[in-house]
């Protein structure tokens, strides 16, 4: 199903900077991947409202694997939505994960917890955490090298805020929090990894980065994760878009090269909403010609 269209080697000839980069920026062009659409519930619903919305979304996904789709629903209800989705396709993810296996850590939930109940998939570093939590970076780091450990697709948010934007530091910021998020986790880790970009001023505003923005970022990141690893694993790293995703806006953004999906949260509260978003990631990848 995935394969590179066209493979570029890098020769035995140490090329210059400049040329590697264009090397590089090629080379990440051409991938098919297939789309991750995330449903953030964040601190919303409840049991009954939450199970209903899971069976909706789940019967909307029904066995299509054209798109792999994820809800994270609040800690507390995620049993009672396991249990709806539980033979289905769509997968339980969780909004947050605690470092430390167990002991005196009030209020936290650990990995061996949520392997317990199900949970297939982990959001760290979302910008609520970061920002009105005040989660640093080196909390994300031993976040993200917990839940690879634990067996978690991790999903690893980054974003900048609008003071950042609007100060030309959108990649400095970007990039470092994928630096650090990443610090500890070696390549053959990253297939477990899926990275959420997220303008912070895009989130819950209604405000969305134009496909062209959001699509420079994400190309960017994949130029980082180039660097950092390799072309290999830069080409199926997926990366998701989140801040604002609806129905309306959907396509547009999952047609961009290094789109691979959307972390959606208001969104994703309406079965009618998140469903067709999901159909709008399946058909662009039914639609991708590589
Ligand atoms: P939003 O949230 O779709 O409501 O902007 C996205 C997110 O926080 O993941």
């Amino acid at each position: 199903m995935y394969g590179l269209k066209k493979r570029i080697v890098l020769s035995d000839v140490e090329p210059s900077r400049e040329i590697r980069g264009f090397l590089v920026s090629c080379a990440v062009q051409m991938m098919k991947r297939r789309p991750i659409i995330g449903g953030n519930w964040k601190m919303n619903t409840d049991v009954e409202s939450g199970m209903l919305l899971a069976g909706a979304v789940a019967d909307h996904v029904g066995t299509c694997d054209c798109c792999e789709v994820v809800i994270y629903p609040p800690f507390l209800y995620l049993q009672a939505v396991d249990s709806v989705i539980d033979q289905t396709s769509l997968c339980l993810g969780a909004q947050n994960i605690w470092h430390e296996a167990n002991g005196a850590f009030t209020g936290e939930v650990s990995g061996a917890m949520l392997n317990d109940i199900g949970v297939s998939s982990v959001l760290i570093g979302h910008s609520e955490r970061r920002h009105v939590v005040g989660e640093s970076d080196t909390l994300i780091a031993k976040k993200m090298k917990t839940s690879i450990l634990d067996g978690f697709q991790t999903v690893l948010c980054i974003g900048e805020t609008l003071e950042e934007r609007e100060a030309g530091k959108t990649l400095e910021v970007v990039l470092g929090q994928l630096q650090t998020g990443l610090a500890d986790v070696a390549p053959a880790q990253m297939q477990m990894v899926v990275i959420a970009y997220e303008p912070v001023w895009a989130i819950g505003t209604g405000k969305t980065a134009s496909p062209e923005d959001a699509q420079s970022v994400h190309k960017e990141i994949r130029k980082c994760i180039c660097g950092l690893y390799d072309e290999s694993i830069a080409n199926t790293l997926r990366i998701q878009y989140g801040g604002s995703v609806k129905p309306e806006n959907a396509a547009k953004l999952f047609a961009c090269q290094d789109i691979d999906g959307a972390l959606v949260g208001g969104a994703a509260l309406s079965a009618d909403s998140f469903n067709a978003i999901v159909t709008a990631a399946c058909e662009s990848y039914k639609a991708q010609e590589v």
